[in-house]
């Protein structure tokens, strides 16, 4: 992963790599694989944002519905790409490779980072 979306929480960076990697497989996939991809990115988004947002209210994140929002509108960005791609292919295509990398990378340091401090000064990083 680029070195400055680095947090070193380990549980965020893993699933911050992992979101690289999807998304960089679906930049290069064919049309027949591209749903497919897409539809596991979803997936992988929401385990993602779910897993944070645990973390959030197990340790009464004091920004969390800040946090909480921001995820629900990544999340239903996501989807309604992919819904509009069912019928209109570019839609999707341009979402994926004009998009989607810039909105993750803008999240993790407006956002994430601020979750990541947070662990830090309480010694959860784990
Ligand atoms: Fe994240
Ligand atoms: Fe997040």
């Amino acid at each position: 992963m680029n070195k400055d979306l680095t947090l070193n929480i380990p549980v965020m960076d893993a699933m911050h790599d992992e979101f690289e990697t999807l998304l960089l497989a679906l930049q290069n996939s064919s049309q027949s694989e591209f749903m497919t991809l897409f539809q596991e990115m979803i997936e992988h988004t929401a385990e993602h944002f779910k897993t944070e947002e645990n973390i959030m209210n197990a340790h009464n994140f004091y920004d969390k519905k800040e946090h909480f929002d921001e995820h629900a509108n990544l999340l239903g960005e996501m989807k309604y790409f992919y819904e509009k791609a069912k019928k209109h292919p570019m839609f999707g295509k341009s979402y994926i490779n004009d998009y989607a990398y810039e909105k993750f990378r803008r999240h993790i340091v407006n956002i994430d980072s601020q979750l990541a401090m947070f662990l830090k000064e309480k010694n959860l990083e784990k």
